[in-house]
């Protein structure tokens, strides 16, 4: 077997400067796949579980990453003993493709590779099958509906009142029917800590199961490109004790209480003359749109515009003021509102607070 003279070797400086920067690559990955895996996109992770299924996603997951790095061992010892043996220079192709060896290609190139992605779909098909999306009929304790727009989440509570949005509250330790549906373009219901993605189709409702196995508050995202404001279309699923989640439920099934102030009178006669109850809906008023979120008890939610800024009276009337700088492209039009009229919206949307 020919084997090449080695090379002169580099000086010491120059190699330590060669090694230096694979080195600092390595760590560089290494902190990046850290921060991923342990903190998530802003507070979500698919590894993070709380719940059978999102469990069994994780463990495909990590079933996957021992596979693909197999593979990747092998490969890369392939490429070692090809550099090895690499043939001399001007030497026939005929010549070097006797020099390979069909083992190690049979093994490396073919064997375990194809052991790897047969042992990944046997395992992907038995974790799809364990984790069935739609709930069997009576296995759930109660139905829940979502409904995606561009670009937050509608959320009903079948048999109550009670609308909200962008925050899914839900019983703790209780199985749950979730409906999903869109009412403009292909949006994906997605809370990694809980299960997997679920595309929300127009004209067709998909379900889904959302069980937490202890109460908190688990980030959702929507998982389909739904258009310029698709990364800004979250929610938090609050997971609540059973008890906490019935009083929740029965304060947000009332209608919003009459304003009872003067400037939340004044805050309400704005909300009428400038054309907000025309997209939006407040329960137990006039304002009946739905084109954009039920506003009913919107002081009692954490933040606005489907999580892109939190809900304090001065966010809320900065993204009044200026909609489309807060979240550009969104449907809420600009209204030219005075300071007064301003203070008095923020008021009879606060009003509770
Ligand atoms: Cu909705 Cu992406």
């Amino acid at each position: 077997m020919p084997w090449m003279p080695r090379a002169p070797r580099p000086p010491l400086a120059r190699m330590q400067s060669r090694r230096a920067r694979p080195r600092a690559l390595l760590v560089a990955g290494a902190g990046a796949a850290a921060v991923l895996l342990a903190g998530g996109c802003g507070g979500q992770s698919t590894l993070d579980t709380h719940s059978r299924q999102s469990q069994e996603i994780a463990s495909l997951f990590w079933w996957m990453l021992v596979a693909a790095g197999i593979v990747l061992v092998g490969a890369l010892g392939l490429l070692a003993v090809g550099y090895r043996r690499r043939g001399r220079p001007g030497l026939p192709v005929i010549e070097q493709t006797k020099q390979i060896n069909m083992w190690l290609v049979v093994t490396f190139g073919i064997l375990l590779p194809l052991v790897a992605l047969v042992a990944v779909f046997v395992v992907a098909n038995f974790t799809v099958a364990s984790i069935t999306d739609a709930p069997a009929q009576g296995s759930t304790a109660m139905t829940i509906e979502v409904v995606g727009h561009q670009w937050f989440w509608e959320i009903r509570y079948p048999g109550t009142p009670a609308v909200t949005a962008n925050e899914l509250h839900i019983p703790a330790r209780t199985r749950i029917n979730v409906v999903l549906r869109s009412s403009d373009v292909i949006h994906s219901f997605w809370v990694p800590e809980l299960n997997r993605k679920v595309d929300m189709i127009p004209g067709y409702p998909n379900r889904t199961l959302l069980y937490a196995d202890q109460p908190g508050v688990y980030r959702g995202q929507c998982a389909e490109l739904c258009g310029v404001q698709h990364a800004n279309m979250a929610m938090r699923v609050v997971a609540q004790k059973p008890a906490r989640f019935r009083r929740w439920l029965a304060g947000e099934a009332h209608p919003q209480a009459p304003p009872a102030t003067a400037t939340q009178r004044a805050g309400a006669q704005a909300f009428a003359a400038n054309g907000c109850s025309s997209c939006h809906t407040i329960r137990g008023t006039p304002a009946h749109g739905t084109v954009g979120p039920d506003l009913t008890h919107l002081e009692s939610r954490q933040t606005l515009a489907a999580l892109t800024i939190p809900n304090t009276p001065a966010e809320l009337r900065r993204w009044i003021q200026s909609p489309q700088q807060v979240k550009p492209g969104n449907k809420m039009p600009s209204v030219a509102l005075s300071d007064a009229a301003l203070t008095a919206l923020v008021a009879y949307l606060d009003a509770g607070r």
